[in-house]
């Protein structure tokens, strides 16, 4: 496996494996890897026969008072866990390198980003779709690599990727999730033992609203209370969104019909985690 800082270097590889009729394979992270990001690797090993993953922690989709200086860093044990994954090149570009003094191009999807996050993280996903759109623009990728854990910013990529005429194809794979259910982030490493016992009343809740509509609850509000009444029974969390939105438009719905995405954000202690689900109706019961 080879580590590549250098951005023209990395463009070099890619069109000489290009040439050789390779097809490349994407997974874009922040690093401090964890199993969520090897599925997403051993998903593109099967897919394509060259894998890189880019390292990359993209201060523009940090906000002011976020955790960009302590978000967690550890190379050596991602090249460790990335090599046995099966990556070919881990990407790793300076800060400095991919903007450097007068960079001035921004990539913003509209209305995707009003809601759920990008009503809590201004900004956010412009920093996200922008870096994104660069990486692609280097790794000249085939197919890229999203985890479902990050419903909004999967929705957002696949339309600017479309949008773009990237060419590029977008696969979102599952959430892998520890055996509590919590699902994996990076930003677990954050919290304490009790509130790392706390936070696996996110999925918990989710998956009581699922119970909820298999029963036959079609109102969203009652839902969305009832994930509430729970994740409120945990003192160390704040709520900072739960809703139920349409998976095209990311609107929020009244009446949970067709497919529908229940998606929360949640402070437990200082530590903001995310987590969602997907929920298919196919016939109203009630
Ligand atoms: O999901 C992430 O880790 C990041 O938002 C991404 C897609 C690598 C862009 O910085």
């Amino acid at each position: 496996m080879k580590v590549v800082d250098n951005i023209s270097r990395m463009a070099t590889l890619v069109k000489i494996h290009k040439k050789e009729g390779k097809s490349v394979g994407f997974v874009p992270t922040m690093g401090y890897l964890h199993e969520g990001h090897l599925s997403l690797v051993k998903t593109a090993k099967k897919h394509t026969d060259v894998v890189i993953m880019s390292i990359f922690v993209n201060p523009i989709q940090f906000g002011p008072g976020e955790d960009l200086a302590k978000y967690p860093r550890d190379l050596k044990h991602d090249e460790e866990l990335a090599g046995s994954a099966g990556v070919d090149i881990i990407f790793y570009p300076s800060a400095k390198d991919m903007y450097p003094p007068g960079y001035c191009t921004y990539v913003n999807v509209e209305g995707l980003t009003d809601n759920l996050c990008g009503r809590s993280r201004p900004g956010h996903f412009r920093g996200v779709t922008t870096v994104v759109a660069k990486l692609f623009g280097i790794v000249k990728p085939d197919i890229a690599y999203f985890g479902q854990k990050d419903a909004q910013q999967a929705i957002i990529i696949k339309k600017m990727a479309e949008d773009l005429n990237t060419g590029v194809e977008i696969k979102v794979l599952p959430t892998v999730r520890e055996v509590d259910g919590l699902a994996m982030s990076s930003r677990n490493m954050y919290l304490s033992a009790s509130e790392r016992e706390d936070a696996s009343i996110l999925y918990q809740s989710l998956e009581q609203a699922e119970y909820l509509i298999d029963k036959g609850e079609r109102d969203a509000k009652k839902v969305i209370k009832a994930i509430e009444t729970m994740i409120k029974e945990k003192t160390s969390s704040k709520i900072d969104y739960i809703s139920i939105v349409d998976t095209k438009e990311l609107k929020d719905v009244d009446t949970i019909s067709g497919e529908v995405l229940i998606a929360l954000a949640v402070f437990i202690g200082k530590t903001r985690l995310i987590d969602n689900i997907i929920k298919k109706v196919t016939a109203d019961v009630k």
